[in-house]
């Protein structure tokens, strides 16, 4: 061999035994504080996750374990998995469901724990054809109402979705529900469950199989939680 290309080699062989960080994309809010526990396991301070209230680091080093977190909004966690600048993800099923990603779910954390209902005015009790259904998750309340051969108008709306029957903007609205507040509060029930939701840890199939033993490491801190 020649010898530039055995000390390319080595060189690479140099760097793949260099532990960087393993990244790990997490959700700002609610499930960031539902990973606290997890990572109290492992001898992490809340304080080295969550920040004080100025905190607005993107990034957090926890090189006592040799996890880095980059904190998003919960839609982007499966774009940054998706394109290799996270390692692994945590996530939401209905955010996979809707942006149809396919990734590699080792776990199911049992955290943000709700359902994906069809709901509808009480006083209502037939749809029109086509119904007009309200939703910020257009891909699949379209692929639910197609799956019973009705081709729904989907209209798309950003949040307060629970509105949209109360004034006349849709039928029908498709959400999520976790303890039903919000639907009872606003006169509304739930008519149908399209899916049951939770937070999932998601990787890239190829990179979770390049990282071998780190990445069931990982996997295994979120499974004895
Ligand atoms: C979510 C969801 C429902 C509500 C359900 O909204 O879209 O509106 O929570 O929770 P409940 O069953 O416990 O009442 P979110 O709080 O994210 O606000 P949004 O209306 O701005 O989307």
């Amino acid at each position: 061999m020649l010898p530039n290309v055995a000390t390319a080699r080595a060189a690479r062989g140099t760097r793949a035994i260099v532990t960087r960080p393993i990244t790990i994309a997490v959700p700002k809010g609610r499930v960031l504080k539902a990973l606290v526990p997890v990572l109290a396991r492992l001898g992490i301070d809340s304080t080295a996750v969550l920040g004080d209230g100025d905190d607005r680091r993107l990034i957090r080093d926890l090189p006592q374990i040799g996890w880095r977190l980059l904190l998003l909004k919960p839609d982007d966690v499966p774009t940054y998995v998706e394109y290799g600048a996270a390692d692994l993800g945590v996530c939401g099923r209905d955010v996979l469901l809707e942006r149809g990603f396919d990734l590699y779910q080792p776990v199911d954390l049992g955290i943000g724990k709700c359902r994906m209902v069809v709901a509808m005015r009480t006083s209502v009790t037939t749809l029109p054809d086509p119904p007009r259904i309200a939703t910020k998750y257009p891909r699949i309340a379209s692929a639910h109402f197609a799956s019973r051969g009705v081709q729904a108008e989907v209209v798309f709306v950003q949040g307060s979705v629970e509105l949209a029957p109360l004034t006349g903007l849709a039928d029908a609205i498709v959400d999520l529900v976790e303890t039903g507040e919000t639907l009872r509060q606003n006169d509304l029930e739930v008519r149908e469950v399209v899916a049951e939701i939770s937070s999932v840890l998601v990787a890239n199939r190829a990179a979770f199989k390049l990282l071998g033993a780190r990445a069931t490491e990982v996997v295994d801190a979120f499974r004895a939680r």
